[in-house]
C-alpha cells in the first residue's frame, strides 16, 4: 500500500545506496518539489548535501527571500546562493520560440550549478568533485517532456528535457515517480514547514516563459508588478487554496489602444490564467468571483502603466496548456 511513510523508507536508502559518502549538491527553488526532494535527501546523507538557490532574475517578488526564510530556518540545510541574472538574461536576449527558451533555461541551471559545484569543493577545502545533483522532477515533468511511455513532447520542462547533452552529473531524482498530490503527502510526513508544502506550483523557468516575445529587465518588471497584484488579491480573497496556481502572463509583442484620462494608451494585454487541476495533466479555467476579477483589473491598469488591459483565459487543459510557452 502507498504511504508516505514507505515512500520516505524506500527513498532514503535507495539515495544513501546511489550516492555513497559523496558529495551532493540540489537545486532549490523554494517550491514544493525541490525542498521536498531536498528533505528527502537531508535525511538520508545530512551535510554531505548543499542546497543551491539561483536566482535568474526570472523570480517573482520577493521570492529569493522567502527560501532563505521559511526553508534554511525549518531544515538548517547548508545554502548556498548564486545570483545569476545577468548571466541568464543575456543568454536569452531576443529570444522568442518557446522550446528555445526552455533550452536555454535548462543549460544555464546546469551551467550555474557547476559553477556553484566547484566554489562549494573549494570553500570546503576538499579536492573530491561533486558528483550528484539533486532535481525535484516529478512524474508529469518527464511525461511532458516526452520521457514517458508512448507519450509525445508537449514541452521540455526544465529539469528533463532542457538538460545539456554533456551534463556532468549524475542525477537525483526522488520524486521522479510521484504526483504533486504524493510530494505533498511526503513533505508533510517529513516536516517541511505547511506554508513551503502547500505552494502553488511555479514552473522552474519562471517568468521566462511568461513572456510571450523577447524577455528582458523592463518586461520583467512589468510582469512582476502585474503578478504580485494578481497574487495579492487572489490572497486577500482567501483563494490561494481553491486554485491550482494563477500564470499570469504578459503579450510583450502584442499592444492595444486604451484610453486613461484624456489620453490615448497603446499597451500591453495582460492574461490572468487561473486553473483548477489535480495533478496539472489536465486541468480546467477557474471560475474565480468576478469582483476578486474586477479588483485585479483595475489594480493591475491602474498600477502598472504598460499595462492597459486584462483579459482572462477560459480555457481548459487540453485543449490550453497550463503556461503559455
Ligand atoms: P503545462 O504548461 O505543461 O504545465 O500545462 C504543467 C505544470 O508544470 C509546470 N511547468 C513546469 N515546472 N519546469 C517546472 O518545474 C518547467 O519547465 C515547467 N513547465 C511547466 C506548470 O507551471 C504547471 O504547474
Amino acid at each position: 500500500t502507498w504511504t508516505a511513510g514507505n515512500v520516505i523508507a524506500e527513498q532514503v536508502a535507495a539515495i544513501r545506496e546511489q550516492v555513497g559518502d559523496a558529495r551532493v549538491i540540489c537545486g532549490l527553488s523554494g517550491g514544493v518539489d525541490s525542498s521536498v526532494a531536498a528533505a528527502l535527501v537531508q535525511k538520508a546523507v545530512g551535510d554531505q548535501l548543499t542546497c543551491v538557490f539561483v536566482d535568474h532574475g526570472l523570480l517573482r517578488a520577493g521570492e529569493a527571500e522567502q527560501v532563505e526564510q521559511d526553508f534554511v530556518a525549518a531544515t538548517g540545510v547548508n545554502l548556498k546562493v548564486v545570483d545569476a541574472t545577468e548571466q541568464f538574461l543575456s543568454a536569452l536576449a531576443g529570444v522568442t520560440d518557446p522550446e528555445t527558451k526552455r533550452k536555454i533555461i535548462g543549460r544555464e541551471f546546469i551551467r550555474t550549478f557547476e559553477a556553484a559545484a566547484r566554489e562549494i569543493v573549494e570553500e570546503a577545502g576538499q579536492d573530491e568533485e561533486v558528483r550528484f545533483l539533486v532535481q525535484g522532477t516529478l512524474y508529469p515533468d518527464v511525461v511532458e517532456s516526452g520521457g514517458g511511455e508512448g507519450a509525445a513532447n508537449i514541452k521540455s520542462h526544465h529539469n528533463v528535457g532542457g538538460l545539456p547533452d554533456d551534463l556532468q552529473f549524475e542525477l537525483v531524482e526522488p520524486l521522479r515517480t510521484l504526483f504533486k498530490d504524493e510530494v505533498r503527502a511526503v513533505g508533510l510526513e517529513l516536516g517541511v514547514p505547511e506554508g513551503i508544502v502547500w505552494r502553488q506550483p511555479f514552473p522552474g523557468p519562471g517568468l521566462g516563459i511568461r513572456i510571450v516575445g523577447a524577455v528582458d529587465a523592463e518586461r520583467l518588471a512589468v510582469l512582476r508588478a502585474a503578478d504580485a497584484i494578481a497574487r495579492e488579491e487572489l490572497t486577500a480573497a482567501g483563494l490561494d487554496r481553491d486554485i491550482w496556481q494563477c500564470p499570469v502572463v504578459l503579450l510583450a509583442d502584442v499592444r492595444s489602444v486604451g484610453v486613461q484620462g484624456d489620453g490615448r494608451t497603446y499597451g500591453h494585454p495582460i492574461v490572468l490564467r487561473p486553473v483548477s487541476s489535480e495533478d496539472a495533466m489536465t486541468a480546467d479555467w477557474s471560475r474565480l468571483p468576478y469582483d476578486v476579477l474586477a479588483r485585479i483589473s483595475s489594480r493591475i491598469t491602474n498600477e502598472v502603466p504598460e499595462v492597459n488591459r486584462v483579459v482572462l483565459d477560459v480555457t481548459s487543459k487540453p485543449p490550453g496548456t497550463i503556461e503559455w510557452e
